[in-house]
Formats: C-alpha cells, structure tokens, sequence
C-alpha cells in the first residue's frame, strides 16, 4: 500500500472511531457504534500490516493474536460489576507502550543532531509522552489494586502531600530544561529520571484519593491514556494515533466531568481531596433515627396493585443480585393493566457511567420508559408508588437537608415526594459513600428486606396471581 493510501485508510480510521463515539452515547444506536469502532480498527491494523514501508509482521502477529485471545476471554469473563478494574488495568497497558515508544524513539534518534526547531519540539513529545505515560502507568495499576480490593480503599494522606506534589512537578518542569539542554549521550539519564519522578507521582496522587472518588480517577486515567496515546502519535508522526488519543482524551475529560457534577465533587477536590476512605458503614456517631416499617412480598403486590403510577429506581443493588429481567417481566405485567410505569436513572446509580441504562437494555425494557433524573424528579408528587430497588445514596434526602453530610450537595432523586416509596434491600447497611439514610425512617417508607432477585421473583409470582 502506498503512503497516499495509509493515511486515506487512517483517515477513514478516524472518521470511524468519531462516528462511534456519536452511536455510543445512545443505547439505540449504541451497537451500531461498537461495530463501526471494530471496523476502524480493522481498517487501521489492515493498513499498518499492509503498508509498503512496513517489515515487521512477526511482530506484529506476535503483539496481536494474543492479545485477541486475551482480549475476547477477558471481555467474555469479567462480571459488569468488575468493570472499572479492567478498565484501569487497560489503560495500564496504555501509559506503559507510550513510555516505552517514548523511551524507544529517542534511542533510535539519540545522535548530536544540530538542535533544530523542529528536534526541539521532537523531544519535547517524547519527554511529554514518557510523562503522561509513567504517571498513567503506575496511577491505573493503583487504581486497579484499590477497586479489586488488594489495597485498602483508604486515602494515603501523608503529611505535605501538595508540597510533594508541587516538587514533583516542579523537578519534572526542570527535568525537561536539563533533557533539552544535555548532550544526546547524557540526555537518556534525565528521560530516566523523568520517568521514575512521573511514577512516583501517579502511585501518590491515586493512591490519596478516597474509594468514593475513584470511579472518577479512573475516567481521568482513561483521560491520560488517551493523552499519552495522541503524545506516542506525534512521536511515530502517526496521524491515527494523535487522533485516537486526542478523542479517548476529550471524551474521558468529558465524562470525569459529568461524572463529578454528578456527585456534586469539583474536579480539584477528587484530585487533591482524599474523601471517601473506607465505605463499609456508617460514620462515627451516626446512629440510624427512627422506626423502619417493613413489609413482606404479599404486601408489596398490593401497593403495586392499587398504584396507578410507578417509578422504579434501581442501583448498584439490582446489578449485584441480577434482577432486572425478572424486573422486566413484572413492568411489562403492570404496563398491560395500564399501570403507568417508568424507570427513573440516576447518572451515577449502580458503579459505572450508563450501567443501569445497560442492563435495562439487557432485559429489553423499552428505552422509552427510561428516563434521566432531569426528567423524571418533577414527576414524584404525583407519583403513587416508587420502587426503589438496591438503590441508597443516589436518594438519600441527607443530599439535601443535612450540610454536614458526606455526600450534601449531590444532586439526588426525591423519591420521598411519592405518596409511598418501597425500598428493597437485605439490610440496613449503607450504600458506597457509607452514610445512613434518613429515607428507610420516613413515614411513608416501607422495607422489603431481601435479595433484590428473590423478592423481585417472588412479587411477579404475586402480579401473575400465583404468590
Ligand atoms: P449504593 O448507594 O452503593 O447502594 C446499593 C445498595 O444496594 C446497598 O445499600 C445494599 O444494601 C443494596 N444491595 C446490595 N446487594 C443487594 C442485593 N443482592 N439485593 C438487594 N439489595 C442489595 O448504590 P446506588 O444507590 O446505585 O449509588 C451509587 C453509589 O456509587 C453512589 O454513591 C455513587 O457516587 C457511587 N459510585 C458511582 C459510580 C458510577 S459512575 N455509577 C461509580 C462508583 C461509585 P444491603 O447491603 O442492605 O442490601
């Protein structure tokens, strides 16, 4: 293949990620999207392996078959609820090849070359890469470790740890000065350097942020990679990979933003904040207030029977225990007896961006009764009955009647406006930010203790006039 040809191929690469990009931010148009992802990369490895320039297929057959092996296992394996581990894991991978086609382009080029304009800017992306890329590197691989529960979730908060920080990046800043002005046989050592200092800085600025926060790191990891991916294509002056970065980069700028305004956390403090240490109880001192009403599955049904209008919000609780086909099943019963029924999602319900749109679109509810919070919060008042299924922070009123609260501020559903709210869980532990919720004591609450699945099971039993 001609080089014309390469970048029309890559070019077209392109089109195809931005075009799936666009069909992933849709549940309808969402498969169309993985497809034409998949195509731009075949078309981006078809014309790399093809390009007349290019002689090295071993290794290329030798990088890519098992990582399709390794890729397809992986994918076909991992549980939805261990999703954010694999993807700090992947992005790993990323920030460790643009290290090493950092480290790789210099020595092919390391020759006392007059310092050109252009040489200059030449080694400044490889600098910059080698950067971004040690500090995603080794910031994912904690990242991983803490979401697979291998570190504590517990924020490392070693006394000065901004001073640290700021000499980290102080002595990267001079890092560079020294890599520029270092003639090409002593210049490797300040690249070295670099890249030590850059991964002590991602294994502290991860390793100082709290388990509540860490979905948001790992977007702005995602954000990085892509950074040190767009960085490695300047390096290899390769078209497709400056533009492959620069959208992994923008779109994990995007989402780690929507994704704070959804926790109603400012960018800077997840960074440099520490919060959300362990998340297995409540704090100190709090004590749950008031008395629970509980009732059993036969009661639930006659709630359900009696209500004209039902909003059911599930979290993270239905994704563990896998009840939303069962879920499914009992909305299409009550939608058929003209129950009007509607799904109401909030932007970080469950513990990925999308999950629960994901899984209701698993158990084929209809995208058209699955509404954002934004569109559904006005509708509480005059709603009959709200299910609330393994779902707890995302409505939880401490959100916004009580200032000292850990998670006051973020933006919740406000179930507790419905005439009655049942709420299905096993117990009464707290959700992820580890803080109880005023929500299980109000009067018009109701309890049903118990496996979202098995109780869910057991209520379209009651709705088909079995149970
Ligand atoms: P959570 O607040 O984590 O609450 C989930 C509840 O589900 C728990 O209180 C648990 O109570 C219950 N549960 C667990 N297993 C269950 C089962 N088998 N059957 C029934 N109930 C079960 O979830 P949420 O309301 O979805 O809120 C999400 C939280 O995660 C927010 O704090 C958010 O900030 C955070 N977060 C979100 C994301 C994204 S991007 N979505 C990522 C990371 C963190 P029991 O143990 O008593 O059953």
């Amino acid at each position: 293949m001609t080089d014309a040809a390469v970048r029309v191929a890559y070019l077209t690469a392109g089109v195809l990620f931005i075009l799936s990009l666009s069909g992933l931010s849709h549940q309808r148009t969402a498969r169309r999207g993985n497809l034409l992802g998949v195509l731009g990369m075949l078309i981006a490895l078809g014309a790399t392996a093809l390009d007349s320039g290019f002689s090295g297929h071993w290794v290329l057959a030798g990088a890519i078959i098992p990582a399709v092996v390794i890729g397809v296992l992986l994918a076909r394996r991992v549980a939805m609820t261990a999703m954010p581990q694999l993807v700090a894991i992947l992005h790993s991978f990323v920030g460790l090849a643009a290290v090493f086609v950092g480290l790789a382009t210099y020595l092919a080029h390391a020759s006392d070359t007059p310092r050109t304009a252009e040489v200059t800017v030449h080694l400044v992306e490889v600098y910059l890469g080698v950067c971004i890329g040690s500090l995603t590197f080794t910031g994912s691989v904690i990242a991983f470790l803490k979401l697979q529960g291998l570190l504590s979730g517990r924020p490392l908060l070693l006394p000065g740890r901004h001073i640290l920080n700021i000499l980290m990046g102080l002595g990267l800043g001079a890092g560079l000065g020294w890599f520029l002005g270092a003639p090409a046989h002593l210049a490797l050592w300040p690249l070295l350097l670099a890249t030590a200092v850059s991964g002590i800085l991602g294994v502290h600025l991860v390793w100082s942020i709290g388990g509540a926060d860490m979905p948001v790191v790992v977007s702005m990891l995602n954000s990085y990679s892509g950074w040190a991916a767009a960085a490695a294509g300047f390096m290899l002056d390769n078209d497709l990979l400056i533009i492959t970065g620069a959208l992994v980069g923008s779109s994990g700028a995007i989402l780690s933003y929507i994704m704070c305004k959804g926790m109603n956390r400012s960018f800077l403090s997840v960074i440099f904040g520490g919060f959300g240490g362990e998340s297995a109880g409540p704090p100190a001192g709090a004590q749950p207030a008031g008395e629970v009403r509980s009732v059993d599955v036969s009661q639930a049904v006659a709630l359900l029977d009696d209500a004209r209008s039902v909003v059911i919000v599930p979290g993270y609780g239905m994704a563990v225990a896998r009840a939303q086909h069962a879920l499914a099943e009992a909305v299409r019963l009550l939608t058929e007896r003209g129950t009007k029924v509607r799904f109401a999602i909030h932007p970080v319900a469950g513990r990925l961006p999308g999950h629960m749109n994901v899984l209701l679109a698993e158990a084929s509810v209809p995208y058209g009764i699955v509404l954002e919070m934004s569109e559904i919060n006005e509708d509480f008042p005059e709603t009959d009955l709200v299910l609330v299924i393994g779902a707890n922070d995302i409505v939880n009123p401490a959100a916004q009647d009580d200032p000292s609260s850990p998670i006051a501020g973020m933006p919740v559903l406000e179930v507790w406006k419905a005439k009655t709210v049942i709420v299905m869980k096993r117990g009464m532990a707290t959700g992820y930010a580890g803080v109880d919720n005023p929500l299980f004591y109000r009067e018009n609450t109701r309890m049903l203790f118990g496996d979202a699945k098995k109780n869910v099971d057991a209520m379209l039993g009651g709705l088909r006039g079995g149970g």
